[in-house]
């Protein structure tokens, strides 16, 4: 299964791609985990990448296509992948495009998460993850049974610089602006589907797996 998970800051894209993964064993490609990485280790491409994040945007077209074009590259994705967070743009989806015809490795389905806006601030301010497995909680909606620290792991929970109210709210209008056209752009390519991604995670999982 090859997919592309579109939806606004919160719409549920990582927790749903994490369900798919275990349920189709195809690796989850995210361009917001990988910058985030790079952040966190101080290389040069998280150093440049800071400062666009920080502030909401997305970080340039030059640097994220490259980190997106080596990893499809790699052997685990041959029998499939998900895209969480790519593209974000008409000029992002265009390259991608041109890189799967390259490799043949075509896209099935560029499936639509959408949730009302006036719902996604609470799941951003919410939104704890784990340092140690990166699973995700929500204090407001799936808080862990201890405060801080992964149900999982034991690991210690952080909170996204990027989830402060501020910047959500430039993300939320970067992506009205730039990544909600292409819900238009995969339609007329005829592989669109679209979920509803409010109400439990896992029934949303499973409106997810009848639709696929
Ligand atoms: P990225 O990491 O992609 O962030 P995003 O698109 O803003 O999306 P989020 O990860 O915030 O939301 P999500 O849909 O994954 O929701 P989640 O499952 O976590 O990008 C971050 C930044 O990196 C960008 O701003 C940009 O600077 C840069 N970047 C990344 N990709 C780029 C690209 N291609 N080009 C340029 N720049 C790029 O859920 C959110 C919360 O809600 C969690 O707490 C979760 O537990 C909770 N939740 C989920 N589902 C439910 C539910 N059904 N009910 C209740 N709570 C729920
Ligand atoms: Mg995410």
């Amino acid at each position: 299964m090859k997919i592309v998970l579109l939806g606004a800051p919160g719409a549920g894209k990582g927790t749903q791609a994490k369900l798919l993964i275990d349920k189709f064993s195809i690796p989850q490609i995210s361009t917001g985990d990988i910058l985030r990485k790079a952040v966190s280790e101080g290389t040069p491409l998280g150093k440049e990448a800071k400062s666009y994040m920080d502030k909401g945007e997305l970080v340039p077209d030059s640097v994220v296509i490259g980190l997106v074009k080596e990893r499809l590259g790699q052997d685990d994705c041959k029998k499939g992948y998900i895209l969480d967070g790519f593209p974000r743009n008409t000029s992002q989806a265009e390259t991608l495009d041109n890189v799967l015809s390259e490799i043949n490795l075509p896209l099935d389905v560029a499936l639509s998460v959408d949730v009302d806006f006036g719902i996604l601030m609470k799941r951003l301010t919410g939104r704890r993850t784990c340092k140690g497995c990166n699973q995700m909680y929500n204090v407001h909606f799936t808080p862990p049974s201890k405060e801080g620290s992964c149900d999982k792991c034991g690991g210690e929970l952080y909170q996204r610089d990027d989830d402060r109210e501020e910047t959500i709210k430039k993300r939320l209008d970067v992506y009205k602006a730039q990544t909600e056209p292409l819900i238009a752009y995969y339609q007329k390519k005829g592989i669109l589907k679209s979920v509803e991604g409010v109400g439990e995670i896992n029934e949303i999982f499973e409106r997810i797996c009848s639709l696929l």
